[in-house]
C-alpha cells in the first residue's frame, strides 16, 4: 500500500512516499532554517510563502526519488494541525487538490502523532502500548499510546515547551538558531557546574520557564564572567533529568514496559543516552527515532497517516472537501 504524505506545519516543506506505513521510499525535506535564522525564530508569513513556492517541487522530487507514479498512490496523508495556520493551509490545500484530482482518500494527520510514529519507521518491531515522551519546539508531553490511534495525555508542560526553552536559553547566551543543537554542542566543552532549579508537580506535568528565567538571571548577574559552556551543560543536564525522571515515574505507576522518545528534542544526545540508561536500569525497553526523523519530516506523517487510514480515519475527498487547518489541535482529537 503506497501513501504520499505532506508536512508543512512550521518551517520545513516535506513530502514522503511510504510503503505499508513503515518503509520509506522517499522523504524530501526542504528546510527554511537559513531564511529564519536572521530573525532568530520562524516568521509565520515568510514560512507560508516559502511553502507555497516549494511544495510542487518537493512533491515531484519525492515521487522521482521513490520511482513511483502518482497513479499508484492510494491515499494522501497531511498534517492539518497543530502549527502555524498559514503554513498548514499550504499543505492541506495542496493535499486536498491532489486527492481530488486522483480521486483517492485524504488522511488528516496530527503533527505530534507523526512525531511519535517516527519510531515505527526507525524501530520495526515497535508496537503499542507504550509511553511516549514527546519533546519538541511546541510540546513537552507524556502520552500513553494505548494503540496506534488511541492516545491519552498524562502530563504536559504548564508553560514553555522544552525545545522553546532551549531556543530562548541559546538566545540569552548569544548562540544561534535553532537553539537546541547550539546549546548541546556548546555543552560538550563544559561541565554542569551551575545549580539550576527543577520543578516537580504532584501529577506528571512539567515546567521549564523557571529554569529558563534562572539562566537569564545568572547570565545578567555574571555578565562577561559567565561560563557559557558550563551553563549550557548545566541547563541540558538539568532539563534532561527532569524529563527522564518524570517519564520513569509514569512507567512505574502505569506498569508500562516500553518508553519511546519523540519530537525535535529527541535528537539531543544527553537525553537519548539518559532515557536508554534509566529505562534499562528499571528493566524497560527504550526506543528512539533515527536522527533524520527527529525534527519535522513527512515520513513520520506518512507512518501516522497509514495507521489512521487502515483504522478508517480518513475522508473520501469527493464527498467531503471541508478539511481545514487547525492551529491548535489536541493529541487524539
Ligand atoms: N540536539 C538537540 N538538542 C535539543 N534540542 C534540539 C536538538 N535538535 C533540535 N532541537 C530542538 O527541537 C525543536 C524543533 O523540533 P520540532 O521541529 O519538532 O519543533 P516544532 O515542529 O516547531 O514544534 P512541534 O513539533 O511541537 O509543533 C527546536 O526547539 C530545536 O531547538
Ligand atoms: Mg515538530
Amino acid at each position: 500500500m503506497l501513501g504520499l504524505s505532506i508536512e508543512s506545519s512550521c518551517d520545513e516543506t516535506s513530502v514522503a512516499i511510504l510503503k505499508d506505513g513503515r518503509e520509506v521510499l522517499s522523504n524530501v525535506v526542504s528546510t527554511q532554517i537559513d531564511i529564519h535564522k536572521e530573525f532568530g525564530g520562524v516568521v509565520p508569513e515568510i514560512a507560508s510563502r516559502k511553502h507555497l513556492t516549494n511544495i510542487s517541487y518537493v512533491v515531484d522530487e519525492a515521487l522521482k526519488e521513490a520511482k513511483v507514479d502518482l497513479k499508484d498512490i492510494e491515499y494522501i496523508g497531511v498534517t492539518y494541525g497543530p502549527g502555524l495556520v498559514g503554513a498548514l493551509l499550504v499543505g492541506v490545500s495542496y493535499a486536498k487538490s491532489l486527492a481530488y484530482a486522483l480521486n483517492i482518500p485524504i488522511v488528516p494527520t496530527h503533527h505530534i502523532e507523526g512525531h511519535i510514529a517516527a519510531n515505527y519507521i526507525s524501530n520495526k518491531e515497535l508496537k503499542p502500548p507504550f509511553l511516549a515522551l514527546v519533546v519538541s519546539g511546541g510540546h513537552s508531553h507524556l502520552i500513553y499510546v494505548k494503540d496506534y490511534t488511541d492516545f491519552e495525555i498524562l502530563g504536559k508542560t504548564r508553560d514553555d515547551a522544552v525545545g522553546e526553552a532551549f531556543d530562548k536559553v541559546a538566545r540569552t547566551l548569544g548562540l544561534g538558531y535553532p537553539g537546541g543543537p547550539e546549546v548541546s554542542n556548546c555543552a560538550l566543552k563544559g561541565k554542569p557546574t551551575y545549580n539550576l532549579p527543577k520543578t516537580k508537580f504532584e501529577n506528571y506535568d512539567f515546567s521549564f520557564s523557571g529554569i529558563k528565567t534562572a539562566v537569564i538571571n545568572i547570565a545578567h548577574k555574571e555578565g562577561e564572567n559567565l561560563k557559557v559552556a558550563d551553563m549550557c551543560a548545566s541547563f541540558e543536564t538539568t532539563v534532561c533529568e527532569e524529563l527522564t525522571q518524570n517519564a520513569m515515574r509514569v512507567m512505574k505507576d502505569y506498569n508500562l514496559k516500553k518508553v519511546v522518545l519523540a519530537g525535535g528534542v529527541s535528537a539531543n544526545r544527553v537525553l537519548r543516552n539518559m532515557i536508554c540508561k534509566e529505562a534499562k536500569k528499571s528493566g524497560y525497553e527504550a526506543f528512539i527515532p533515527d536522527l533524520k526523523y527527529c525534527t519535522d519530516n513527512a515520513a513520520m506523517i506518512g507512518s501516522a497517516a497509514y495507521y489512521n487510514y487502515i483504522s478508517g480515519k480518513y475522508y473520501d475527498i469527493k464527498d467531503k472537501l471541508d478539511l481545514n487547518a487547525k492551529a491548535n489541535l489536541k493529541v487524539g482529537e
